[in-house]
């Protein structure tokens, strides 16, 4: 089997994506071998995860630091002392330097919780329901210096319902989330997802991913 390729996540929060993760990876034979776990809090609830799954973790509080270019100049000689070929971000509530997106350009996914481009930032659900969207859902994309504007990987889209909440929109893309995320780690790790001077790539052809049905196994279908 050829070496599984290596990951750091980041967190600061619950890490329900993180768990999502190492669930994916679980059957011993991934092509994933998450090989730390790293964040800004030590009350972050994902370090137990890892801890429990026997990953490696480590704590940078940002407050220890003088200012975003130290902290994000020490997250980086942390996540390099692990040898990742990709960088996980799972709920990682900092914003990153251009220093560092450059340092981990083609190598850094997001996950975040919209149907990009709409709903960049915070309080996607509310906002969706605010905005009488028909549709919502979550997208997966490499980071760039725009925050929450990176090339998109693959979305997941659900139906807004007229009894939904924040609350139950939250539940029910939280669920996407954990299917769309290690699928686009493990394109990734096999080798099969690139960023490109045309864009993200599975397979060769030009992404994103669409039609990804919500109750089904299925790899999705790259839009042409
Ligand atoms: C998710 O909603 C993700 O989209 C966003 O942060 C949240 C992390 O959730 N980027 P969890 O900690 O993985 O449960």
């Amino acid at each position: 089997m050829p070496r599984p390729c290596n990951v750091v996540v980041l967190l600061s929060g619950t890490g329900s994506n993180l768990q999502a993760l190492i669930d994916s990876t679980a059957d011993g034979e991934s092509s994933v071998r998450i090989a730390a776990v790293i964040a800004n809090r030590s009350d972050a609830y994902g370090l137990q995860r890892a801890q429990a799954a026997g990953i490696a973790t480590r704590v940078l509080e940002h407050g220890d630091y003088q200012g975003r270019d130290a902290f994000d100049a020490a997250l980086m000689e942390a996540i390099d002392g692990f040898d990742p070929q990709l960088v996980v971000l799972a709920g990682f509530m900092r914003i990153l330097t251009p220093a560092f997106v450059r340092h981990y350009h083609g190598r850094l996914l997001n996950i975040h919780p919209s149907l990009l481009p709409r709903h960049k930032g915070l309080h996607t659900h509310q906002r969706a329901l605010e905005a009488g969207d028909t549709e919502h859902g979550c997208s997966v994309h490499f980071v760039t210096e725009e925050l929450d504007g990176g090339p998109l990987v693959v979305q997941a889209v659900i139906p807004v319902h007229s009894q939904d909440t924040a609350a139950s929109l939250a539940q029910r893309v939280h669920a996407q989330e954990h299917r769309i995320y290690p699928l686009a780690v493990r394109w990734f790790a096999e080798g099969r997802l690139q960023l490109t001077d045309a864009g993200p790539q599975l397979d060769g052809v030009v992404l994103p991913a669409t039609g990804y049905p919500i109750n089904s196994k299925e790899t999705p279908c790259a839009a042409p």
